[in-house]
């Protein structure tokens, strides 16, 4: 059956209220549908059981779910299942990476490369990575706006280079990053590749074969699923080459007092007693997506088409407000998704989103772990180190914008008088 979007309110629980919330944080964690909520419900109350460890029919089964998630899970972004690992979520997935395969192959002279624009996520990690190998981290230049300058980037690509870290779709500026340029350019100098998916897999149709990426991690929290899983989809070349992360149950092919071998594949990489109800929350949230449709568009294409009107409807508006300044999409940028970023003159964003609730509109302040690129934008002069974030996703309607729209006039014209009377 097709859901048309956006969806209403009676598909999704925590808006089927009197007065609808106007929710506009999806970009740090989406609402979860009614179907996804009734699926994870279902596997607690009739199918929970150890996976991967008992003989006993209920065990198999939940076994058999699990498994059948993760080759739903891998379709979802054209995965091979075989390299599909499932983690807690995109922060776990980078620094899986950085941990098994780039702490254990980088020496002093080897070079990475992020950019100030990524989310703390895909920073840290290779910033750590390089402190504790001697290698080189490369920041990727950005322009005054925040995006990525492609002709700066590719020139830092040499034969030194050993992996490039991205973010296909800023989580402030709501832009997707020139990542299959980039990346080819990495993979013809034989650099691992790493993508973080995790504002691009929910918004949009990403497959993994056609964007030269080795690895890609996203969260099932920001599209529709719950929270506590998401999945690292690794090319088996690079599967191969990394090395234990954590160790314990499930992981193991011998233990003995001489010493322990290791399984192969993505098993190697769960250890501990799988998230068996995350998995097949994230599974039936995937399987959801795939029936939205929008425009004579279905699936994911749906999606990116209904989050780009949105997001054209509530850039116009927000752009047409007196004081208000957009970071996210650039002015010279055209809108992409659902993120609208700002700052208001004279009004620091945490006191402008508390003015924003008053009004029943949910919208999140401050650097969204995107210091480095914050500072950029400051440094650049153009804007203050925090910002104001709405972000929608497939269950808000142009009138959410209309509302935030609104919540944002009455905040400057507030302000104003209290300039006014204090002058
Ligand atoms: C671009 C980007 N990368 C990484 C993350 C981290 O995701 P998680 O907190 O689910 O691990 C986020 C979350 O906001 C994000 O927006």
């Amino acid at each position: 059956m097709l859901t048309m979007l956006p969806l209403p309110a009676t598909e999704v629980p925590l808006l089927d209220q009197d007065e609808r919330p106007c929710y506009l944080d999806s970009a740090a964690t989406s609402l979860k549908p009614r179907a996804v909520i009734d699926r994870i419900t279902r596997f607690y109350a009739e199918e929970n059981a150890p996976v991967h460890r008992g003989v006993y029919e209920l065990s198999q089964r939940a076994t058999d779910l699990y498994e059948q998630a993760r080759r739903t899970v891998a379709a979802f972004v054209g995965a091979d299942p075989e390299g599909l690992v499932f983690t807690r979520g995109t922060t776990e997935g980078l620094n899986l990476v950085a941990r098994a395969w780039a702490e254990e192959h980088l020496k002093p002279g080897d070079e990475l490369i992020a950019s100030p624009q990524e989310h703390h996520s895909n920073f840290i990690p290779w910033q750590e990575v390089a402190r504790r190998t001697g290698a080189t981290l490369h920041f990727a230049p950005l322009r005054a706006n925040g995006t990525l300058d492609l002709d700066g980037t590719l020139a830092l690509i040499g034969r030194r280079t050993k992996l490039v870290a991205m973010a296909h779709v800023s989580n402030v500026l709501g832009i997707e990053n020139p990542a299959r340029e980039v990346f080819a350019a990495a993979k013809a100098v034989g650099a691992v590749t790493v993508l973080d998916g995790a504002q691009s897999v929910p918004t949009r149709p990403v497959d993994v074969a056609d964007l030269e990426c080795d690895a890609l991690a996203f969260s099932a929290h920001k599209m529709l699923g719950p929270t506590g899983i998401g999945a690292l989809a690794v090319r088996p070349a690079l599967l191969e080459q990394m090395t234990v992360y954590q160790t314990g149950g499930g992981m193991i092919e011998r233990v003995a007092v001489e010493g322990t071998t290791f399984l192969d594949g993505f098993a190697r990489y769960e250890a501990g007693t799988p998230n068996a109800a995350g998995a097949v929350g994230f599974a039936a949230a995937c399987d959801y997506l795939d029936t939205l449709t929008y425009d004579g568009r279905d699936g994911m294409e749906a999606v990116a088409a209904y989050e780009h009107a949105w997001g054209q409807h509530a850039a116009n508006q927000v752009r047409a407000i007196e004081g208000v300044r957009l970071i996210g999409p650039p002015d010279d940028c055209d809108v992409e998704g659902g993120i609208v970023a700002l700052q208001m003159d004279g009004l620091h964003p945490h006191d402008l989103a508390v003015l924003l609730d008053a009004q029943g509109v949910m919208c999140r302040a401050g650097h969204h772990c995107t210091m480095p690129l914050h500072a950029h934008l400051s440094d650049s002069g153009a804007h203050p180190a925090t910002s104001l974030r709405a972000s929608a996703y497939v269950y808000n309607t142009l009138d959410d914008a209309d509302r935030l729209a609104e919540a944002l006039r009455f905040a400057h014209k507030a302000l104003t008088r209290r300039t006014v009377a204090a002058g």
